[in-house]
């Protein structure tokens, strides 16, 4: 395996990406991983990544110096190259000017990671400071016009380093230059696949619980039911699911997750019907973040109530991401503004003095719906689209009650509906509806109406973080809006959310 030390760029999920889609299994972790955790790993190889850091300002994220002692190969990448630079006796300069985008790269030794790569190559810069000096032992393999240390090795040693990025499909060579550090350096072998990974996580699992009985938390959504089925196959009875429902889940879902879960895939599951609860809670409430805030803590209370029936419970398994992970642990310390406080049973492990496990903190989205299909899940759920925890709460713009999430539900299922039957439902990225806190006047039959306006969202994006409102064909959002305004009562308008992300968001609370 390979090892990444995640310095924070923003290319990190590539090299993770490239180096598994060589069949060579890696993983990422933050600098502040221990040389004992590393030796434990037992890496062929590590990579440095880059990162938005100079090295020399305050606070630059660093890694235990001691791997270069560890006889272990080394690529540094960007800030990686800069960071080994500097750590074993080299110069890095700093210049507040950039150098950013295609650049030509000059090979000069057609060698090690630049054997096979053509002696002039397009590679993609995305950086400030450069090498100034190099440490002892290392030679200028490459170069370009702006940058005399495009990459360097020390090829006795093992350590090699590129100023530009190979992970990004603008580096034409990039692919190659991996994987010459992977196989000819590292001496890895192709021995990673999903099914590879089932087997080995199934393993760790099974290391880590033993006999232990062990409680997760189902959602519905992708990332649970994943890990519900993996936890499943590993320890079979001894995993207990729970569902809740929280009184905002939308239409035929809480039947849903029940047939699939315990009918059909078998796994001992828990429901709860606690609707009541969270819309007693929620009465009045009208702010986005007291919302999130109070669905948040009655879940965490709801779940841990749930937990006690479950006799000697010793384990919380959770679907965890590796992007989820770095959003919570923030790699260096500097915490992000809070744009939403996301629900994601964060309070649950210190509440209930239960130990994680988390087999999926190592895969990025996409590779937990392929992990997903491996362990025979069907499409319905790996390729669902995203729902959020606090649910149609933050649907429902205002003051949630029965009556208004009544209105929401049945909109909100016409509209799925549509969007299912046009064959948009996996093109989109979400789809869904929103009640607005306005009234607008109305006519229907002869009638003058005042009711609901109703809105309608539809987005595509790769990871959520950006996304664009999804040009929909007018005939199929007029008969969206038909179906709504005739079907629905409390509607009658219908209006189109045409905002992208940023500076919108997605959810509009
Ligand atoms: P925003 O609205 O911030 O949403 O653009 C980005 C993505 O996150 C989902 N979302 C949530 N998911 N708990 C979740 O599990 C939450 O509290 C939450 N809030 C938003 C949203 O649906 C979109 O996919």
């Amino acid at each position: 395996m390979i090892l990444i030390i995640d310095f924070g760029s923003q290319y990190n999920q590539l090299i993770a990406r490239r180096v598994r889609e060589h069949h060579v299994y890696c993983q990422i972790e933050p600098p502040s991983i221990s040389i004992d955790a590393i030796k434990k790993l037992n890496p062929e190889g590590i990579i440095l990544s880059g990162g938005p850091a100079s090295i020399y300002s305050k606070g630059s994220p660093r890694v235990d110096r001691g791997i270069f002692s560890l006889d272990i190969p080394v690529l540094g990448i960007c800030y990686g190259l800069q960071y080994m630079v500097d750590s074993l006796g080299g110069k890095v300069i700093g210049s507040k000017k950039r150098e950013y985008g295609f650049a030509e790269l000059l090979v000069q030794k057609q060698k090690g990671i630049f054997s096979g790569v053509g002696k002039k190559t397009q590679c993609w810069m995305s950086h400030g400071d450069s090498i100034g000096k190099l440490p002892a032992g290392f030679v200028v393999t490459a170069s370009t016009e702006n940058t005399t240390v495009a990459a360097a090795e020390d090829a006795r040693r093992n350590f090699y380093g590129l100023q530009f990025h190979p992970e990004v499909v603008h580096t034409q060579a990039g692919k190659k230059m991996l994987a010459n550090f992977l196989f000819d350096v590292c001496h890895c072998k192709k021995s990673w696949s999903m099914k590879s990974f089932v087997a080995r996580i199934v393993e760790e699992i099974r290391k880590q619980v033993g006999e232990g009985k062990v409680i997760l938390g189902l959602s519905g959504g992708v990332d649970s039911s994943v890990a519900a089925v993996l936890l499943h196959r590993a320890i079979g009875k001894n995993l207990t699911c729970v569902f809740v429902d929280n009184g905002v889940l939308r239409q035929g879902e809480a039947a849903r997750v029940i047939e699939m879960f315990k009918k059909h895939l078998q796994i001992n599951l828990r429901f709860t019907r606690a609707g009541k609860q969270f819309l007693s809670k929620l009465k009045g409430v009208t702010d986005p973040e007291r919302k999130r805030k109070i669905i948040g803590r009655t879940f965490i209370e709801v779940f841990d109530k749930e937990a006690r029936k479950i006799w000697n419970v010793k384990f919380l398994a959770q679907g965890t991401l590796y992007p989820d992970l770095i959003e919570s642990r923030s790699a260096f310390g500097g915490p992000s503004a809070v744009i939403k406080s996301h629900h994601n049973v964060g309070g649950l492990p210190k509440k209930m003095n239960l130990q994680l496990v988390e087999p999926l903190k190592h895969l990025f989205k996409d590779e937990v719906r392929l992990l997903g299909k491996e362990l025979g899940l069907a499409d319905d759920v790996v390729w669902r689209q995203p729902f959020p925890g606090p649910g149609l709460a933050i649907r429902i713009i205002g003051e949630v009650t029965a009556k208004r999430l009544d209105v929401l539900r049945k909109a909100d299922a016409i509209l799925l509906e549509e969007i299912r039957a046009n064959k948009l439902y996996y093109k989109l990225w979400q789809s869904f509806a929103v009640l607005l806190p306005l009234k607008s006047v109305g006519i229907m039959g002869d009638q003058r109406t005042y009711e609901n306006i109703l809105a309608i969202r539809a987005v595509t994006s790769d990871d959520a973080m950006t996304a664009d409102w999804a040009p929909l064909p007018h005939d199929i959002l007029a008969r969206i809006s038909n179906r709504i305004i005739n079907e629905v009562r409390g509607v009658n308008r219908v209006v189109y959310d045409i905002s992208s992300k940023p500076p919108s968001t997605i959810e509009w609370e």
